[in-house]
């Protein structure tokens, strides 16, 4: 796999060099976009990739609508009429639903074909665009049906950001976050200082810096069986906390954020377990709190979240399990948790 990162020349010139070899002389290009990228990203990519410019496109739903089986069926129908052969490859030009999706299409496709991952949200670009995890949902439950199956390029283009709304860029720093927390201490504070600041700028070096973490994560356990559970940091409780926030009477929030609060479960958790210092709890909280309202549950909220939790993925043997920290930098994976202890960290987030 190759990734394009910002650098000195733009990524979609090295995307078009890239594409202008021999290797992808038969390539025929199929572009995915919802009706956002179509809008804000097409025509830039197009007219920075010449390869790309004789590519058939198909929009998609926008959002999880987009991850269902029944949109992967109408595309595969859409390649199959349009004679796509094993020299097809998809361009997924959008952000990580998009990406999801066209790479479940790929992997499924005449047994795998390749794609190429343009993100143009920043969960995007510093996450799902890296790892070879596809999917689709089924029903309520996310990603529950995927392949694992690398894309042939990611390519990183951080201009793509100045179209996407606010809330969406928040959503991308909260993982942002949490990539730091869990593997570069320097860069998660240099991250927290300018988010202190009050002026949120994404800069291209900490996007590099966030998808080589990730990039090297993936390479060490690509299908996820051990040390890649260290990007689940917060997400035990992230996912639940997103769950609950769907429930009738609740105010939804978007999976960044949700995770954003659960890691200050995850730190509270750390420091009351492992001895991680107290002053990275605090600090962390104040962070968080300039780019989400913290929540305050109670009881019988925390036993609706407990109860989702006792349904996430990363359970075994009955046991709820979390990842926490022991240092900043050092994360620990698979600490199966107590009810009462998930229900106390619950109720110490604000
Ligand atoms: N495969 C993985 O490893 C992995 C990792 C993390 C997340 N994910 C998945 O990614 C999805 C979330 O990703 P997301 O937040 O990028 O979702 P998304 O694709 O829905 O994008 C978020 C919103 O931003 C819009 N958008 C994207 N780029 C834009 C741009 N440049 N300008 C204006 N609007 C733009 C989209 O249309 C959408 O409305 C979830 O389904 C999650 O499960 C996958
Ligand atoms: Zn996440």
């Amino acid at each position: 796999m190759t990734i394009i990162t910002p650098s000195k020349t733009s990524s979609l010139g090295r995307l078009n060099r890239i594409l202008s070899g021999s290797k992808y002389s038969d390539a025929r290009y199929f572009i995915l976009v919802d009706e956002n990228t179509y809008s804000h990203c097409l025509a830039k990519l197009i007219s920075n990739v010449e390869q790309l410019q004789s590519a058939e496109f198909f929009e998609v739903p926008v959002g999880e609508e987009c991850k269902d089986i029944a949109i992967a069926q109408q595309l595969w129908e859409t390649l199959l009429e349009s004679d796509a052969d094993r020299n097809t490859i998809i361009v997924n030009l959008g952000g990580g639903c998009v990406s999801d999706l066209g790479g479940f299409v790929a992997a499924g496709y005449k047994r795998g074909i390749r794609y190429i991952n343009i993100p143009t949200s920043l969960i995007g670009m510093i996450d799902a665009s890296i790892g070879g995890k596809t999917a689709v949902n089924v029903g309520a439950s996310k990603n529950q049906v995927g392949f694992f199956l690398q894309p042939e390029i990611t390519c990183i283009h951080p201009a793509f950001l100045d179209t996407l709304p606010d809330e969406e860029i928040f959503n991308g720093i909260f993982e942002m976050l949490k990539t730091f927390l869990i593997a570069d201490p320097e860069k998660y504070h240099q991250l927290c200082e300018i988010i202190l600041s009050g002026t949120l700028v994404v800069l291209p070096e900490m996007i590099t810096a966030c998808a080589e973490i990730k990039a090297a994560v993936v390479k060490q356990d690509p299908e996820d069986r051990s040390i890649r559970h260290i990007l689940n940091f917060g997400h035990t409780f992230g996912h639940a906390i997103e769950s609950f926030s769907r429930q009738p009477g609740q105010k939804p929030l978007p999976h960044g954020m949700a995770v954003g609060i659960g890691m200050v479960c995850a730190l509270y958790l750390s420091v009351q377990k492992l001895g991680l210092g107290q002053e990275h709890l605090e600090y962390y909280r104040q962070v968080a709190s300039k780019l989400v309202k913290m929540p305050q549950y109670s009881l019988a909220d925390t036993e609706q979240i407990l109860a989702f939790m006792r349904q996430d993925k990363k359970n075994a043997d009955g046991e709820i399990r979390c990842v926490l920290m022991q240092e900043l930098g050092a994360p620990v994976i698979d600490l199966p948790i107590d009810e009462n202890e998930l229900r106390t960290a619950l109720l110490k987030i604000q």
